[in-house]
């Protein structure tokens, strides 16, 4: 046997071999035990593992982060249960529901899914923005079945904030103290703007405190709050004017205690949201000039400005919770609607 071969060689050499390989299982085991990674990951952060899905629930993929910011996945906070929200684009096959942010669409059909939609699955237009600050995507036309918006006549109406009753439990309301008559936190400021001209006016007749960027006084959360609050009325000015659009210019100050005086949509749009005599519209004077007589007059008569917070012993304010509230009302919606739907001109309604 000079050749040195034998024929246990190569039986040993398998043999080692096979070892090394279940040692390298062995240890990646030990270090990434994947039953461990789910169970950890189960109650939180949606698992890459697709039967752990739980088949009576609704699955709602997020396709992208609203404007980058990512959201607790569950619901919660709305105490809707059956959802499954998830951010992981493979279970793409398995969501009933994908939703997509427009912003976040960033104007190319490359951001979309690239396979085939699944015949039971939903595509969700998102999109808080005005018509005039959002620009319009070529190829997203006929491309979703539900859209979910600020616009009341949404599929799964999202507004920026809503009034809901007070719990006895709860403690009652006490008016901020007040030390500025008239306040406006602004940044977006061009002089065409209908909101400049119109406080180009009113000032001459009232005293306004103007902060924001547009003044180059920025304002930080906190100093936000604390300035509304200050403040007996803020002007909730939008900056453009649509169907619908009443933003956080509208549920701030009525969160923090101040009265917001309004310029964007008609008067019943806002009384949809709240007391027709929790607010003041610009509309209901011919002119600013009336407006700051009967600011001024308000300063002076107590009881009549309380009567603006009347409502106030039975409801309070929420902002919306964007992202989180869109993916959760879209499952809802989802499990209250398994028929067959399709949005075939969001160009024409959204940007007319
Ligand atoms: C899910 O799988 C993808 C791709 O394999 C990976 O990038 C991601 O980190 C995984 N997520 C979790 C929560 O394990
Ligand atoms: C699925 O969810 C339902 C309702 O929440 C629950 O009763 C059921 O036990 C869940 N099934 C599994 C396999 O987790
Ligand atoms: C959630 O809903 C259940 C069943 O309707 C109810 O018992 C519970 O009080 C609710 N919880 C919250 C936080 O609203
Ligand atoms: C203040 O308003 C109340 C209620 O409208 C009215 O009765 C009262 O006369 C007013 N007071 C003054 C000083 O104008
Ligand atoms: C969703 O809309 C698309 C595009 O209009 C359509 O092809 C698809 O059948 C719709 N799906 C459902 C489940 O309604």
């Amino acid at each position: 046997m000079s050749t040195g071969w034998t024929p246990q060689r190569p039986f040993l050499l398998l043999l080692v071999l096979c070892f090394i390989c279940l040692f390298i299982s062995y240890k990646a085991d030990i270090t990434y035990p994947d039953f461990e990674r789910r169970a950890q990951s189960h109650d939180s952060i949606p698992s890459n593992s697709t039967e752990l899905l739980n088949k009576t629930h609704s699955v709602v993929l997020v396709w992208m982060w609203p404007f980058g910011f990512k959201f607790e996945l569950n619901c919660d906070i709305f105490n809707f249960t059956r959802c499954h929200l998830t951010d992981n684009r493979e279970l793409y096959h398995k969501a009933h529901g994908v939703v997509f942010h427009h912003r976040d669409i960033h104007g190319s059909l490359e951001n979309m899914p690239k396979g085939p939609r699944p015949v039971f699955q939903k595509w969700v237009w998102s999109n808080m923005e005005s018509p005039t600050n959002s620009g319009k995507i070529t190829g997203l036309n006929k491309l979703f079945n539900l859209t979910c918006n600020y616009r009341r006549d949404s599929s799964i109406p999202v507004p920026y904030g809503y009034l809901y009753p007070v719990t006895s439990a709860e403690e009652s309301f006490k008016l901020p103290a007040k030390d500025k008559l008239v306040c406006w936190i602004v940044s977006h400021w061009s002089p065409n703007m209908k909101r400049v001209q119109y406080y180009n006016e009113l000032k001459k007749h009232v005293t306004i405190h103007a902060y924001g960027r547009a003044f180059q006084k920025p304002i930080g959360d906190e100093d936000f709050v604390k300035i509304i609050s200050a403040c007996k009325f803020y002007l909730s000015f939008e900056n453009s004017f649509h169907r619908d659009y009443i933003t956080e210019k509208f549920f701030n100050p009525l969160t923090w205690g101040s009265v917001p005086v309004v310029m964007g949509p008609p008067r019943h749009t806002y009384e949809g949201h709240a007391p027709a005599e929790s607010f003041i519209h610009v509309d209901d004077f011919p002119s600013p000039k009336e407006l700051a007589e009967r600011l001024l007059y308000l300063d002076q008569n107590h009881t009549e400005y309380m009567r603006f917070f009347n409502w106030r012993s039975t409801f309070k304010v929420k902002g919306a919770l964007f992202g989180r509230e869109i993916a959760c009302k879209t499952c809802r919606y989802l499990q209250n609607h398994k028929e067959y739907q399709a949005f075939n001109d969001l160009n024409t309604w959204y940007w007319g």
